[in-house]
């Protein structure tokens, strides 16, 4: 029998709520497989923070480490919540997270299934996968404030990109476009982000030499959003930077049936430490404890956990039996425990 260990940060919010879905899937799929996931509980996340100062330790991270594998549910509180001020959960946990794994792929699959109610009147197939990077951009956190308190204050974020970087993840998108159908669209703004534009197109340039079969182009990221609303059906694989892929997959999200499908997958393709699979949304403080939660995005980053771990099989029931469910839909109002007592039992079908 096999074993992997799994960390499970279930988060705030709704992040429990739909985690406990998740893990009901995830059991599902690999009850009398031989394969035992063997869960650790960190608890993580705004709540942690309130009651014990903790963003994430030393011991905790150590901890998380020596994972084969970890879920996440979602973590942050009511945005502009002045006691989470100091703490800055997104950056010193989850990006801390991302950062100190090397998570260096952040892979946001979008899919338009069957049923799903998405918000195009003729969609046509959408089936496409952002390449996020994950450890660089705008999100490095290299800026700073001064004069603060003065009419003369100046804030920087500086956007670092490294050809160490970019081509590492480049390189990923274009493995995963000669599996797919062979199109890369590298999104950016080289317009006006003349630096870390030309090295992204640069790198993409000289890579894609090595791969003749796959069709490149490029896309400005304003023009991009206009293409995922009016012709999402060109994108095969997306490659961009941290924060146009943080924006264009909420958009993707909402285009393919709503950001409660949405999955990824925060990737260390070298496998020194363990990947990280969440759902693309966040917390939904506006929802949180009502049960109104859709679960499927957490289910549905099971089935790319799955796949990761080169459970092939296990992962496509789970990735079917949500198709099927989403099918299935008719608009009726149904709880996050519901939904995923549905998947479930499909998956054990
Ligand atoms: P959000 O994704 O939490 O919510 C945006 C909207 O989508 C809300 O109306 C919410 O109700 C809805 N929504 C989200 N998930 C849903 C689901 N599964 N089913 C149905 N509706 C859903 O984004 P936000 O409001 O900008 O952020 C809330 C908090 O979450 C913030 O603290 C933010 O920093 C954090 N956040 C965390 C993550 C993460 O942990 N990976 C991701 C995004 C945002
Ligand atoms: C996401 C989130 C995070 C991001 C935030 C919470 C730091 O929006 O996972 O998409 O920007 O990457
Ligand atoms: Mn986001």
């Amino acid at each position: 029998d096999k074993t992997v260990k799994l960390a499970v940060i279930a988060g705030d919010g709704i992040g429990p709520e739909v985690i406990a879905e998740a893990e009901k899937v995830l059991d599902a799929a690999t009850a009398g497989s031989g394969i035992l996931f063997e869960k650790t509980r960190f608890a993580l996340g705004a709540a942690r923070f309130l009651e014990t100062g903790d963003t994430l330790t030393d011991e905790d991270l150590t901890a998380i480490k020596s994972h084969d594998a970890i879920l996440l549910g979602a973590v942050g509180g009511v945005p502009g919540d002045a006691r989470l001020k100091n703490a800055n959960i997104e950056r010193g946990l989850l990006l801390k997270l991302r950062f100190e794994l090397d998570h260096y792929v952040n892979l946001r699959p979008s899919k338009l299934y069957p049923g799903a109610p998405g918000p195009l009147a003729a969609p046509g197939d959408i089936d496409f996968v952002v390449v996020r990077e994950g450890t660089e951009g705008p999100y490095v956190g290299n800026g700073g404030s001064i004069r603060r308190g003065t009419p003369h204050e100046i804030a920087n974020e500086t956007s670092v990109n490294t050809a160490f970087g970019v081509e590492r993840v480049v390189r990923y998108a274009f493995d995963l476009a000669e599996r797919r159908r062979k199109k890369l669209t590298l999104v950016h703004k080289t317009n006006v982000l003349v630096h870390a534009g030309a090295i992204w197109q640069r790198i993409v340039d000289e890579v894609a030499r090595e791969h003749p079969h796959v069709a490149v182009d490029y896309l400005h990221v304003d023009a991009a959003t206009i293409f995922l609303v009016t012709n999402p059906g060109r994108f095969d694989v997306i490659v961009t930077d941290n924060l146009f892929g943080d924006i264009l997959t909420d958009l993707a999200g909402a285009v393919t049936g709503g950001i409660g499908l949405a999955a990824s997958g925060n990737i260390n393709p070298d496998g020194a430490f363990p990947s990280m699979f969440e759902p693309v949304h966040g917390s939904a403080p506006d929802i949180a404890g009502q049960q109104k939660a859709d679960p499927t995005a957490a289910i549905l980053s099971i089935a790319l956990l799955l796949d990761h771990l080169g459970l092939r099989e296990e992962s496509a029931r789970v990735t079917r039996a949500a198709e099927d469910d989403i099918a299935a839909r008719d608009g009726a109002a149904r709880t996050t425990a519901q939904i995923g007592d549905s998947i479930a039992s499909r998956v054990r079908a």
